[in-house]
């Protein structure tokens, strides 16, 4: 069992971790006058059971389901949820459980810190991406004509439980998304995680990973809680150009895929720039090669998706990456131009 006190909560991870919450529980359920579990269709399935098995203490339970997928990061259903949850009686002494994925944790997120101006929440990630990434570090969104995350807040949890056993029932391509937070994770962080990714040989074995994985999210977001003073803005590696893909190419990719894809380009760019050696590059894109094929990008024009992404902070016409400067060493953050990002663009589309 690992447990860590962060800014934004406890965090509890390990087998054992439901018994810890039950434990919980068993103490404070009777300060809520109602516990909401919020989850997806697919979570409801695959996990509403192996969770309440653990549970002795949680009592009665309300669940909310939302449709698996994306398009739930909507307004449109955060306004309906707010709408469930009067409806199932809660009120500003409720607890609210998001049990799922990145999805479902982001969009419990801002409905409990949102909801009568915020009720205590737990969160229970159910996919590898949730469980190093999602569900750590305070944030929260949903997406607004296409934009990610546009509207969404920091907020504390009463705690983070992480079942590693949860992701067996995960689709093989969904975990390899969470595989990609991880191997970024390692890019950044001086341990040894950066090459137990390079050694991973099956995905059956990538909840050995998670631990060290959650510790290096953990060690940033500590460090710069509000994204404020840099270090945090690190963890964007390979998004700027994973979220254009994302916003160009829609629904048809994976976001494992795009973050691949992001993690390779931006550090072409970070190559060219002399602040990334070539044996620490090739490393990357052989890995990057072993798990993912590579996206068609030739006739996307990233820099479409950028500047769609960028509108979100700026009007200037300078792009801004956290460009990665070898393992353990992090990333600094960069100006880079448009010419820059295309040369990038076109290695990855013709190696
Ligand atoms: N807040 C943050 O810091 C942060 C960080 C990274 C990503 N995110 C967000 O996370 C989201 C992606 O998260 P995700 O990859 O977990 O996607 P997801 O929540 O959509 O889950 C992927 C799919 O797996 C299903 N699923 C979940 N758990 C399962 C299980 N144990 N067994 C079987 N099926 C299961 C879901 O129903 C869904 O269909 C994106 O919206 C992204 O923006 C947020």
């Amino acid at each position: 069992m690992s447990n860590w006190n962060t800014f934004f909560g406890p965090i509890t991870a390990g087998e054992s971790s439901l018994k810890f919450l039950d434990i919980w529980f068993s103490k404070n359920r009777i300060n809520y006058s109602k516990v909401i579990i919020l989850t997806d269709s697919n979570v409801y399935q695959s996990c509403m059971s192996i969770f309440f098995g653990e549970l002795n203490n949680i009592g009665e339970t309300a669940v909310i389901e939302v449709e698996a997928g994306e398009e739930s990061k909507s307004l449109q259903i955060l306004s309906e949820l707010q709408l469930a949850m009067l409806d199932n009686g809660a009120d500003r002494n409720s607890l609210l459980i998001s049990l799922g994925g990145g999805v479902v944790s982001d969009i419990g997120g801002l409905l409990s810190s949102t909801f009568m101006r915020g009720i205590d929440h737990l969160i229970i990630p159910t996919t590898l991406l949730a469980m190093v990434d999602a569900a750590i570090g305070g944030k929260n969104g949903i997406n607004i004509k296409g934009f990610k995350n546009l509207l969404g807040t920091f907020s504390s949890s009463k705690g983070v439980y992480i079942y590693p056993e949860f992701i067996n029932t995960q689709a093989d391509g969904d975990i390899i998304s969470g595989f990609a937070e991880m191997i970024k994770h390692g890019m950044l962080s001086g341990s040894s995680l950066w090459n137990e990714c390079l050694e991973l040989r099956s995905m059956s074995d990538v909840k050995k990973l998670i631990t060290k994985a959650i510790g290096v999210k953990i060690d940033i977001v500590q460090k710069d809680h509000f994204e404020k003073n840099g270090e945090r803005v690190f963890l964007n590696l390979g998004h700027t150009v994973a979220h254009a893909i994302e916003y160009i190419q829609g629904h048809n990719v994976s976001h494992g895929n795009a973050v691949a894809a992001g993690l390779f380009i931006e550090s072409e760019i970070a190559f060219d720039k002399g602040l990334l050696d070539k044996r620490d590059l090739k490393k990357l894109q052989v890995l990057i090669d072993k798990w993912w094929s590579r996206l068609k990008l030739a006739n996307d024009d990233l820099l479409e998706g950028m500047f769609g992404d960028k509108k979100k902070s700026s009007n200037s016409k300078d792009y801004h990456f956290s460009l990665w400067l070898g393992p353990g060493k992090g990333a600094r953050l960069e100006k880079v131009s448009e010419k820059e990002i295309k040369k990038a663009q076109e290695r990855y589309d013709k190696d």
